[in-house]
């Protein structure tokens, strides 16, 4: 039914099963300049993920939701053993680019990038023994997907296919923006962004669609400057691109996860990474720690 109110992805893109947001590659084709440098990455953000894995003995790392690599780079580069998945194959190939770039080092040519959909994981994803020490599905990713069918029956049948590849006494660690907030007031919450560390993104524009009294998406538009490159024609320009989240509340999100585990998991909520922080953080991550 929102489909027919709100399109979420360029007009004339092929989707099979899945709308994916990034067909058109213009998300994908900036989305190094909307992060920042990855090396340059918050300190703040990239301490937080590698204390907690490396805190809790991971070595075996699943990202679920790669993207262009950025996390999963970082995690190779701090030594995990790291799979990456995605549905996008245009933002798979920022990945894939990356890898062999550095296929020299050992870390970089042992690291292994696939395609795979979260409803399809358990066909698309080998899992090693009874599971992953670590999954990760970080930068907002789980609001991609729509709940076009009303019940959520899409997002339970991920984040079990998500969950079942977390090893007993492993973690999954997943995040998403302050919808809370958002939802209350219509806005993302203001301050400094702790997760994407660019100064070319001009603008960010929220909209919330309510459909039958129920918030049902949220779109942001994003405008960002794409510099003119030493030895490249092309002027300066700007890019625009829109997203669309199905924007989850912190509370029904947990009570999700927990039935994705079978109520077999403690939860911790970060606000901005910290956990004492959670009055208008800009990002809610949840810790899913497996019995
Ligand atoms: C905002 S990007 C984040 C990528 C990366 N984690 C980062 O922080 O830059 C969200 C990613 O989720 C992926 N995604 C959305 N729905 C998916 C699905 N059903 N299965 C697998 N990946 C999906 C998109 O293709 C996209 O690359």
């Amino acid at each position: 039914m929102v489909d027919s109110v709100y399109r979420t992805r360029s007009l004339g893109v092929a989707a099979v099963g899945l709308p994916d947001q990034y067909a058109d590659g213009k998300a994908a084709k900036v989305w190094q300049l909307y992060i920042g440098d990855t090396r340059s990455r918050t300190e703040e953000y990239r301490s937080w993920v590698v204390s907690l894995l490396k805190g809790r003995g991971c070595r075996r790392v699943l990202d679920v939701a790669c993207g262009t690599g950025v996390d999963s780079i970082m995690l190779v580069e701090e030594g995990f053993d790291v799979m990456s998945v995605d549905a996008s194959d245009k933002m798979l190939k920022y990945a894939l680019k990356a890898r062999w770039e550095r296929r020299k080092e050992p870390a970089f040519d042992q690291w292994v990038i696939e395609e795979a959909n979260w409803l399809t994981l358990p066909d698309d994803v080998q899992r090693p023994g009874n599971g992953f020490d670590a999954v990760i599905c970080l930068g907002n990713s789980f609001a991609h997907l729509p709940d076009f069918k009303g019940d959520q029956s899409d997002q339970k049948l991920a984040l079990h296919n998500i969950a079942s590849m977390v090893k007993p006494g492993g973690v999954l660690i997943i995040d998403h923006r302050n919808y809370d907030y958002i939802l209350d007031t219509g806005r993302a919450p203001q301050g400094k962004n702790v997760y994407y560390k660019s100064d070319l993104t001009q603008d960010i524009t929220t909209s919330v669609l309510w459909v039958n009294s129920k918030p049902h998406m949220v779109t942001l538009d994003y405008t960002v400057q794409v510099p003119q490159l030493p030895g490249q024609q092309s002027p300066p320009e700007l890019s625009k691109f829109r997203l669309s989240y199905y924007p989850h509340r912190v509370e029904s999100f947990k009570e999700l996860l927990q039935d994705a585990f079978q109520g077999k998991c403690e939860q911790s909520v970060y606000g901005d990474f910290r956990k004492d922080h959670l009055a208008h953080p800009n990002r809610c991550a949840l810790l899913n720690d497996l019995d």
